[in-house]
Parts: C-alpha cells; structure tokens; sequence
C-alpha cells in the first residue's frame, strides 16, 4: 500500500465532503463526528458526486437518489447489492494521507 497526501485538506472541527484526486483516483475525505473517512467519489449507481452529499448514521449519502454507504467498510445500504471503496486515513504532523493499495498490491498481497 502506498500513502499519498493531500494538501488540499486540513483538519478540521467542521463536518465536510469533499473531493480530491490522490494516488490517480477520485476520493471522498469525509470529516464525520471528527474523525476522517476516505470513500470512493463515484455513486455506483448512476454515477453521481458523492461529495455533493451529506452524512447521517455513520453513511455517506447520495445527493441523486439517497442511497447509503458506509463510511467506514463502503457496503451499501441493505438492498442495494453495490458498495463503493473506502481507504485508510492517517493523520501525520497535521497533514492528511490516505492509503491506496495498486493493483499489484492486491495481486501479491502486500
Ligand atoms: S446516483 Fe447515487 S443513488 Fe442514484
């Protein structure tokens, strides 16, 4: 697994959404009831951007058709048969990193 930071986002008390790319994808960082959760940035749905939505009970929630994913594990809300990817968050010295496995990682097991 590779950490990439990500300068566009400091920590905050303030609950927020917003996109980013890092490590060649589109992400999520999510500041939920303090603490940060990085998520896939694309609805499997129909594709819309996570990030203009809300969190509630712990999900992300879609601004199309409110469908919910966990924050923490990406599964979907029971029913909807899909999830989206979630990755690991570190704070360092103040700044954020998130965790990205290549495909290669995932291959041999890294
Ligand atoms: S596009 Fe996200 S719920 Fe439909």
């Amino acid at each position: 697994m590779k950490w990439y930071a990500v300068p566009e986002i400091s920590p905050s008390a303030e609950p927020f959404v917003k996109k980013v790319k890092a490590g060649g994808k589109n992400i999520c960082i999510v500041n939920y009831e303090d603490k940060l959760y990085a998520v896939g940035a694309t609805c499997p749905h129909a594709g819309a951007e996570l990030s203009g939505g809300w969190c509630k009970d712990g999900k992300i929630i879609c601004p199309f058709h409110r469908y919910g994913y966990d924050l923490q594990t990406g599964r979907g809300n029971p029913g909807q048969n899909d999830f989206i990817d979630s990755y690991p968050v570190e704070l360092r010295n103040g700044d954020v990193y998130v965790g990205i496995e290549s495909f290669w990682d995932k291959v041999f097991g890294k």
